[in-house]
């Protein structure tokens, strides 16, 4: 069995831990709530819960299982998201904005058990970036090469978040093409513009 994937494979997951789909993509539980709220210094002092948490999940799938989401869509965070592994691997791409006219650099980490590649078990990811993670394609090149179209249904990557000051759709935004393009300076020839858009 490779490293990325798992015996019970991702619909036994998804049933066990009552994962639902995710407009960002991937599937997710929101499995705490602190009862207590807190003025977000990151959301001009509205009330936000003290911390949340979730499972998140990206699953491949087999052709004959309709349920694939492997790949999330870029988004923005007000608060801080603390990511933590369980299974699986994710590559990460994050990109800052910048206010001195100046590119945003684009960066990726993978989230994996494999310290020596330089994978981490722990991100941090402060509130203000971009971010969308989706499973490697090595992963999914990987899985059908071993095990064919089946093996996908139990290649993917699960996580828990834990969002500081708790998740709000008001601190959230999808980044859409037009703000894509303004990202890279107005370009949308960018080579970033063109590496992101698939996000
Ligand atoms: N993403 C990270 N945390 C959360 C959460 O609590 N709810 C939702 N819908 N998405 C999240």
């Amino acid at each position: 069995m490779p490293p990325y994937a798992y015996p019970q494979g991702n619909a036994c997951l998804k049933r066990t831990l009552n994962l639902q789909p995710h407009p960002e993509g991937g599937f997710f539980a929101q499995t705490h709530a602190m009862d207590e709220t807190v003025p977000s210094p990151f959301a001009d002092g509205a009330q936000r819960q003290l911390a949340t948490q979730i499972y998140y999940l990206l699953a491949a799938s087999s052709s004959s299982s309709p349920s694939s989401s492997y790949r999330g869509k870029l988004h923005l965070n007000k608060s801080t998201t603390y990511h933590l592994l369980h299974q699986g691997r994710a590559r990460y791409t994050l990109v800052r904005p910048t206010t001195d006219g100046t590119k945003p650099q684009v960066r990726h980490v993978v989230m994996g058990e494999d310290a020596g590649r330089g994978e981490l078990r722990q991100l941090v990811v402060e509130g203000g970036w971009w971010k969308a993670s989706e499973v490697p394609d090595e992963d999914l090149r990987e899985a059908r090469a071993e095990e064919g179209d089946k093996g996908l249904d139990a290649t993917g990557c699960l996580i828990s978040e834990v969002v500081v000051p708790g998740f709000s759709f008001d601190d959230h935004e999808f980044l859409t093409r037009k703000g894509l393009v303004e990202l890279f300076g107005g370009d949308e020839h960018a080579p970033e513009v063109q590496q992101l858009l698939p996000y």
